[in-house]
């Protein structure tokens, strides 16, 4: 299950990304924010990673307007390592080698076709498992 979460700056790609994922057969759970009305993108933000690090949900995905604010507050919740990616190879890489179980985006960064492949990009690439990454991982806690 793929937590997914946004503020009004990510409602827009959110509801493309949501598309998507049910195409592919993927089960998600949306935690907001629901209308492109202003909200606070802390309060998103904490229900995703916590769904992620509580173990509802085996990853997640973010989105706010520029993606920062989103993997900022995401990032302080333990367990969570969320990754700002606005192109494919950064997917790849935080997946591989930080082993990445957030994706933040911007909604106003970037378009939504790349916002997509990026996303695919998360979820089909697996973590490396290579010493030196495990190592490094650990080191972050
Ligand atoms: C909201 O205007 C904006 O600040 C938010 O979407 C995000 O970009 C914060 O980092």
């Amino acid at each position: 299950m793929i937590a997914i979460g946004c503020d009004q700056g990510g409602y827009e790609l959110k509801q493309v990304i949501m598309k998507h994922l049910t195409e592919r057969g993927l089960v998600y759970k949306d935690f907001g924010s629901f209308s492109t009305e202003s909200v606070d993108y802390p309060e998103y933000a904490k229900k995703v990673a916590h769904a992620v690090a509580d173990g509802e949900c085996d990853r997640g995905i973010l989105i706010c307007g520029t993606g920062i604010g989103v993997s900022i507050v995401a990032n302080k919740v333990k367990g969570i390592r969320a990754a700002l990616c606005t192109d494919c190879f950064m997917a790849e890489a935080t997946r591989e080698h930080n082993d990445a179980n957030v994706l933040a985006l911007g909604g106003r960064v970037i378009g939504q076709g790349l916002a997509v492949k990026i996303v695919d990009t998360f979820l089909d690439t697996k973590f490396s498992n290579e010493e030196r990454h495990v190592r490094r991982i650990l080191m972050m806690e």
